[in-house]
Parts: structure tokens; sequence; C-alpha cells
């Protein structure tokens, strides 16, 4: 069996379009949505990122501003900036690049930014609301366009069983909450570097998202043939390639497989892209 090759660039560019048209609403209105994207430092990868958010940007009709920040930048310095996005009434989402300077609690910054122009979804109203059931507020990108994937394929996710790899607070947490929750319906274990035996809970799962970190640790005898595998990894191989967390003989069993590239990379772009509009619209 070969799995399906999951295309998350294409389902993000269509979302892209659907984005494209939102905004067109928006201008008639006389809003532009605004992303205001603030960068710590010279983290190569994180540069990468970040100009790929700025493109999208672009592609949407997204006005994009970019605060580069020297890497010695302390905690206040940060604060400092985004408190003065947060007044500024055309600025619509603020994001602050991961990782932070060494020292810098990211976690104030996530509470620093308006949960209003929080387009990441890390601020605690958005991850409350999320553990609350409540819609209201804007989800974090990743789980966001890893749920988005799933949907698409037409792969059932009432009653299935999910396994998340990894207990992040950008990640595995809340791609664990989205997926148990109400309308979602998927029975879901979290495994983490203290679970025994994660291999064998992967073998009953229908679905399993893996965001560890650690290039190929999922191997072909852990997936259940068919099973849906999603893989948010992104390192650095030995061979100066990009490799995900998932090694890449599991195509052979699983029945679909996102690709890194190209799989939720891409995803988690647009649905930055959706909750900025999202956020224009509810100003
Ligand atoms: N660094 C890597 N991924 C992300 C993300 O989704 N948001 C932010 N702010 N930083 C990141």
């Amino acid at each position: 069996m070969s799995a399906v090759i999951v295309d998350g660039k294409a389902l993000a560019l269509s979302l892209e379009k659907g984005l494209r048209k939102r905004v067109a609403a928006l201008e008639e209105r006389g809003v532009v949505p605004h992303l205001a994207v603030v960068i710590a430092g010279d983290d190569p990868a994180s540069h990468v990122y970040v100009r790929n958010k700025q493109r999208a940007c672009e592609r949407c009709g997204i006005l994009s501003t970019r605060i580069d920040l020297p890497s010695r930048t302390t905690l206040e310095g940060i604060l400092e900036v985004v408190a003065e996005l947060n007044d500024d009434s055309s600025v619509h989402g603020i994001l602050v690049q991961s990782p932070a300077p060494e020292g810098v609690d990211e976690l104030a910054i996530a509470s620093a930014i308006s949960s209003k122009k929080d387009v990441d979804g890390f601020h605690p109203n958005n991850l409350g609301k999320l553990v609350q059931g409540d819609a209201s507020g804007l989800l974090p990108c990743t789980p966001s366009g890893v749920l988005m994937m799933l949907e698409d394929s037409g792969t059932g996710l009432s009653g299935a069983k999910a396994v998340v790899l990894g207990r992040s607070r950008i990640v595995g947490m809340p791609m664990a909450l989205m997926l148990a929750q109400r309308g979602v319906d998927a029975t879901v274990t979290i495994a983490h570097s203290r679970t025994e035996d994660t291999a064998a809970l992967c073998r009953e799962a229908d679905i399993v998202v893996a965001a560890i970190g650690r290039p190929h640790t999922v191997k072909a005898d852990w997936i259940k043939p068919g099973a849906f595998v999603v893989d948010v990894g992104i390192s650095r191989a030995d061979d100066g390639g990009l490799a995900g967390d998932v090694d890449p003989r599991v195509s052979e069993v699983a029945g679909w497989l996102t690709p890194v590239p190209g799989g939720v990379g891409p995803m988690t772009i647009a649905m930055l892209m959706a909750n900025t509009v999202s956020a224009a619209e509810s100003a």
C-alpha cells in the first residue's frame, strides 16, 4: 500500500483564494487587514518563516509590517513594542516569532498581546476558550491547519482513535483539545517522553499527529495500515535537508501522509492569514 501524499500547499492556496474575497469585502468597508510580525535576533530559520508569512500576506492582500529587533532585546523591550501595536488601531494581528532571545519569557509575551490581535492563538483567553468549547476565540495555527487537512481528506474523525505525539503549548496540547472537541469527536491519547510503548499506542490509532521535533522518529512498524499520519516536525537533517518526525517508509503503510516540506507548513501560514482576516473582521 502506498499512502496518498497530502498536498498542503495546494490546499493552502485554495484557502487563500477564499480569504482574498473576504479581504476585498473588508476593503469595501475601508479596512485593510494588517499583520505586524516582530522578530528578535538572527535565527536563520525564523527569518525564512517570517519571509514566508510576509509573502502569504502579499498573496492575500493583507498589509504586513515587520519589526526587526536585535538579538539582545529584553522581555521589557519586546513588551514595549507589543504595547504600541496593541494601541495601534490600524494593526489587527500581532505575532512575535519564536524562539524569542534566550532568557526571554515567551509566556509573558503571549499574555501581553491583546487577545483580539492574538493571531497565533497563544493568549490564555484564546486557549481558555478552546478548553471551554467556545468557538469565538482565535485558534493556534498549526493545529487548525492539521484539522483542516484531516477534514478535507474526508477521513472520518468522529469516534476515530487519534494519538498526538508531543504535548507542547503551541501544537500538541491544543491539537489534542481540537481533535477531542464536540463536533470533531475523536478519541485522543497524548503521548510524550514518559509514555510507555508509544509504538504500541500508535499501532492502534487511525490518526497519528507527530509533533516531537526529532527527525524520522515515527517508524513504519508503528503505523496501522491505512492510518492518517500527520508530520508536524521540521528539523535539519544530517545531509542539510529538511526532515520531519516521520520516517519516509511510513508512506508504504499509511493511507495518508503529510509531507515535509509542503504539508503542515503551508497550512499553518494559511491559518495565520485566516486568523488575521478574522481579527480584522471583528475589529
Ligand atoms: N515559530 C515557529 N512556529 C511559530 C508560530 O507558529 N508562531 C510563532 N510566533 N513563532 C513560531
